[in-house]
């Protein structure tokens, strides 16, 4: 049976685009729905043209016993994606598929994270605290704001000149090389320790 991914995110969704490519023939891993607390996000119109499912949900439903945790059992989850998800992922999923989120953060953590750290946000924060480098971490998701533990990350330099958007597509760069690589390797992994 193939390991099923679901993602959520909250905007324009590149990095999901991305991960949904980069599975669409594999063998052994599928991403199986896209949902986002933003119903007019343009990452649903891209799940929609790729053939996955695509969800949109309230805050109230995202709190309830019986609103998201229930769709989320009946997906059944390999692993659960932030891929700019931009809300804290609630406690009562986390509780329920305990080790089983990850999520993506466009800067090396534990430096530029927390609450309103998100997004531009960080890199325009880079730019003005001039930072001489950035970069990606790709971490477990625990009750508190980017403060799981980490999985992976690497750096990117970044230039006197650089603007927050050049900055940002540096990020964006990295994040597209490697969140599907590492999705995988954390698929494995998981794999492994069953077997074990
Ligand atoms: C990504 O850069 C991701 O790291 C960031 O949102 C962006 C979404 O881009 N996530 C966060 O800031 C979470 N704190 P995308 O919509 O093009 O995939």
């Amino acid at each position: 049976m193939k390991k099923r991914l679901v993602i959520f995110a909250s905007g324009n969704g590149t990095n999901t685009q991305n991960i949904i490519n980069y599975f669409a023939t594999s063998q052994s891993v599928e991403v199986v729905c896209v949902l986002s607390n933003k119903k007019d996000a343009k990452v649903l119109e891209r799940a929609k043209t790729s053939h996955i499912k695509a969800l949109s949900f309230s805050k109230t439903e995202m709190v309830s016993p019986d609103g998201l945790v229930n769709e989320l059992k009946s997906l059944a989850p390999d692993l659960i994606i932030l891929a700019g998800f931009l809300l804290k992922f609630p406690e009562i999923i986390l509780r329920e598929f305990q080790d089983k989120v990850i999520n993506i953060h466009p800067a090396l953590l534990p430096k530029y994270g927390g609450k309103g750290m998100y997004g531009k946000h960080v890199h325009e924060a880079i730019v003005a605290n001039k930072e001489p480098e950035t970069g990606i971490t790709i971490h477990y998701v625990n009750e508190k704001y980017d403060d799981g533990a980490i999985i992976f990350q690497t750096k990117t330099e970044v230039l006197p000149d650089d603007s927050a958007n050049v900055v940002a597509s540096k990020v964006h760069k990295l994040e597209h090389e490697w969140f599907p690589k590492i999705i995988e390797e954390v698929l494995n992994k998981s794999q492994k320790t069953l077997n074990e």
